[in-house]
């Protein structure tokens, strides 16, 4: 007895001595063994999503944390009924519409009772597809070429509620496609079919694109991603009257700094 009573004292004080250990996330890659959908196994890849995934694989960050308050502001805005289409674009390329388009529509899923569909409609240069590590085989550009239907191109995700929709193959005329009645058609269907569920859209930058200003008419809600401090304020201006000023959910100031010299190839490769 006297020896069990020694050592629990003893492991009691080693314990208090003992440095309390400090929760530290560490982003983990996330492995998925089985896709929850079948026909998902020709996309897939490792499935290791990208690290700039925060809402998955740091939960607990700032940024994770922002985009759930953005989440709130956008569904429980006491002036409007929540909007069931969304999309993100920004001014200009490189401004984070990808990365807030995929880290809000996690937010959007992991909440209590959103299911969400998350879209590549920036058939120019889609990277959704990178963010989760599938194969961008088919998408919306095969939907919108009339050669496949939505429901055999939905990507079931691990993430319980969220489904993707991946861009497919980059076609020659993005703007016909976007601008088409079929791609109205889709929202429209989208958003009809599916009562409970979401739809956020990652589309082109709005200034070097036609087909953008197009797609804001069919959307309930757009949100303006912005580099803060790049983009000149005149220039945001001109942007919200562009894309309808009424549909602007608002305006998310990117911390993150990028050159605008880095897209200077991408400007001229995509955009011509
Ligand atoms: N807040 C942020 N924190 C960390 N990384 C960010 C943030 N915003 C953007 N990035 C990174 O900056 C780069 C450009 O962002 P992103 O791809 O989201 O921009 P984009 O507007 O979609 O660009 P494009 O016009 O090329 O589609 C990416 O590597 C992205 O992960
Ligand atoms: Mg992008």
């Amino acid at each position: 007895m006297g020896k069990i009573s020694n050592a629990i004292d003893k492991y009691k004080a080693e314990k208090k001595a003992s440095k309390p250990v400090e929760h530290v996330f560490m982003p983990q890659r996330i492995k998925v063994e089985e896709p929850e959908v079948v026909f998902a196994k020709e996309y897939l890849k490792e499935q290791r999503y990208s690290d700039k995934l925060v809402a998955v694989l740091a939960p607990d960050s700032v940024t994770a944390e922002m985009f759930k308050v953005i989440r709130g502001a956008i569904l429980y805005d006491k002036d409007r009924p929540a909007p069931k289409a969304i999309m993100v674009t920004s001014t200009f390329p490189g401004e984070g519409k990808t990365f807030v388009a995929s880290n809000l529509a996690v937010s959007f899923a992991m909440g209590l009772n959103e299911n969400v569909l998350l879209v590549d409609a920036d058939l120019r240069r889609p990277s959704i597809h990178e963010i989760f590590d599938y194969v961008n085989k088919y998408g919306l550009s095969e939907h919108l070429q009339g050669e496949k239907n939505i429901p055999e191109l939905l990507i079931k995700t691990k993430i319980k509620k969220l489904t993707l929709l991946l861009s497919g193959k980059p076609p020659s005329n993005p703007v016909e496609l976007l601008s088409s009645k079929r791609m109205g058609e889709f929202i429209k269907e989208a958003k009809d079919r599916y009562q409970d569920r979401f739809i956020i859209m990652d589309v082109p930058p709005s200034q070097l694109t036609a087909e953008t200003n197009v797609i804001a008419n069919h959307v309930d809600g757009i949100i303006l991603v912005v580099m803060n401090g790049k983009t000149p304020r005149a220039v945001i201006q001109q942007t919200v009257e562009n894309l309808g000023k009424e549909k602007i959910l608002g305006i998310i100031f990117n911390g993150f700094a990028q050159s605008y010299k880095a897209y200077n190839k991408y400007y001229r490769k995509y955009y011509k």
